[in-house]
């Protein structure tokens, strides 16, 4: 019967091997610490405390929102009231330390009046998350400044219920360009005051036929007076003979009513 070795014996090579890189890396370790870590590190916590000075030292660049009321309390008191209430001031106005600390009259931040500031954040990206108020540049009162109409310390525009051109833009802006420019919604949609609330529920009605459009344009029809909120004699209103025109069509099916063509 063959004897069990239990004695540890000779340790193997790779054993020895191995052991001695950790000696050596462990080693080299111990050396440079000594030489390479910072002085002052771990004195006060795990970070080299000589940097708070260096830190501290640095040229400053923001003031801070708290900052700017002391001197401009009416900005500040407004914006706090409206939509832009988590926006600091420096958001828009750039960096203001220089201005708010050191001399107001020094150096004066920059004013951003231009569409650009207001569509970095408004601009329309799907990502965005939902609701978040966005608008389509090209479409939203395009060329024009959008502090004509916002104010951008509280940018909620001052009409309690909106236009009609709030939620139906692209119709309006067409309309207002259209041989029908003269003609307010309301002239062709009979629309109830909760509609601007709760759209969907109330609907405007709609012209349902020819007769609606051959009130102003069916031949022999009154020139002159006012007919649905219309100065009829302010334009030279074209007229047809709603009896054989377009057969019998609905008007729309041939014009669209919010930029009819004729000729
Ligand atoms: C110590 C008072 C003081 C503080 C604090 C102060 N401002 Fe002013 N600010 C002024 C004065 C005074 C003017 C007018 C300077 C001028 O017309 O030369 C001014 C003008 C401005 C203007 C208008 C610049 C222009 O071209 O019309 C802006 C914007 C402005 N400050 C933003 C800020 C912001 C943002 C802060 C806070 C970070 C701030 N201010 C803090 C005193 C102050
Ligand atoms: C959303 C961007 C935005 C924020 C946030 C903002 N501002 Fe303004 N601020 C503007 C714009 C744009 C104008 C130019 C308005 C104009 O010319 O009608 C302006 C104008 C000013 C003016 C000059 C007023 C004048 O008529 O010359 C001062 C002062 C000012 N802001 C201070 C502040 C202060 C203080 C805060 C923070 C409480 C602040 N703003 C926050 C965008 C902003
Ligand atoms: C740094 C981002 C930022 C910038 C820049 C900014 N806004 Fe805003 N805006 C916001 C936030 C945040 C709200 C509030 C959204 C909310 O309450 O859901 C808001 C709300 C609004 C609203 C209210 C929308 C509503 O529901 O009625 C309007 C309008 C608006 N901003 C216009 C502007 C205009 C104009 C400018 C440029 C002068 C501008 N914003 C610049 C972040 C920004
Ligand atoms: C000609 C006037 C006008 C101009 C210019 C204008 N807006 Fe508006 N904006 C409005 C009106 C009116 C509304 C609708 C108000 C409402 O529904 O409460 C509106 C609504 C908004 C809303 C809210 C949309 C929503 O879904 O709730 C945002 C955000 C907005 N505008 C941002 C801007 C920005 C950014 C600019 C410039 C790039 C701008 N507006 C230029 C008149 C204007
Ligand atoms: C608050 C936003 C809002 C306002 C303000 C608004 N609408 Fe609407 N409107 C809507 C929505 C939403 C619909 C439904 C669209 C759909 O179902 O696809 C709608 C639908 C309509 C329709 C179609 C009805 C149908 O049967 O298809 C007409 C016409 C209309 N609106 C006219 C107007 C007129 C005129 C005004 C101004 C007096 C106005 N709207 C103001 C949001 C609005
Ligand atoms: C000359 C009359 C007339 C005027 C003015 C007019 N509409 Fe219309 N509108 C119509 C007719 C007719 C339809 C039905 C078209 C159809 O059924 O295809 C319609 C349809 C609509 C619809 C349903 C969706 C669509 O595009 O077909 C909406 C929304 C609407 N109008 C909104 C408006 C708004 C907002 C204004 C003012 C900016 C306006 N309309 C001005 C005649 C008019
Ligand atoms: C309240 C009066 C009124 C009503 C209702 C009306 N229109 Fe008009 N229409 C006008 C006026 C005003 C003009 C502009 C004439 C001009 O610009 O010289 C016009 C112009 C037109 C033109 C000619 C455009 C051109 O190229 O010269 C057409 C087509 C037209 N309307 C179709 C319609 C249709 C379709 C309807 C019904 C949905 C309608 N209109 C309802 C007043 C009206
Ligand atoms: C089948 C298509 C069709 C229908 C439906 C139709 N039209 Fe027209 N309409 C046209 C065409 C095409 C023209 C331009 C050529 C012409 O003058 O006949 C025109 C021209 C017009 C003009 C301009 C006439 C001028 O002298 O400048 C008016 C106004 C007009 N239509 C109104 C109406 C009205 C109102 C209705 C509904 C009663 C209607 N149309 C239905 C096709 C149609």
């Amino acid at each position: 019967m063959k004897k069990l070795n239990l004695s540890i014996g000779k340790v193997p090579d790779q054993a020895v091997r191995i052991g001695a890189v950790f000696l050596i890396g462990i080693g080299s370790m111990v050396v440079l610490r000594q030489r390479f870590i910072p002085e002052s590190f771990g004195e006060l916590g795990h970070y080299r405390a000589n940097a708070i000075p260096v830190v501290a030292g640095a040229p400053l660049h923001y003031a801070g929102w708290q900052t700017c009321g002391a001197c401009h309390q009416d900005e500040l008191d407004k914006k706090l009231e409206g939509f832009h209430r988590t926006l600091s001031c420096e958001t828009c106005h750039g960096p203001a330390y220089e201005h708010a600390v050191v001399d107001p009259t020094a150096t004066t931040p920059t004013v951003p009046r231009g569409r650009e500031t207001c569509l970095t954040c408004h601009g329309y990206l799907p990502s965005r998350p939902t609701g978040f108020p966005q608008i389509i540049e090209l479409q939203h009162n395009p060329m024009e400044p959008c502090i004509k109409c916002h104010n951008p310390h509280n940018p909620a525009t001052e009409e309690e219920t909106p236009a009609c051109s709030g939620c139906h833009g692209q119709i309006a802006r067409t309309k207002a360009i259209s041989h029908h420019s003269l003609l307010a919604c309301e002239t062709c949609h009979v629309t109830p005051a909760e509609h601007k609330e709760n759209p969907r529920q109330y609907l405007p009605k709609k012209p349902t036929n020819r007769e609606f459009c051959g009130q102003c344009h069916g031949e022999g029809t009154p020139t002159s007076g006012t007919l649905l909120g219309v100065d009829l004699s302010a334009r030279d209103i074209p007229k047809v003979d709603v009896e054989t025109h377009g057969n019998t069509y609905l008007c729309w099916q041939c014009h669209y009513p919010h930029f009819p063509e004729g000729k």
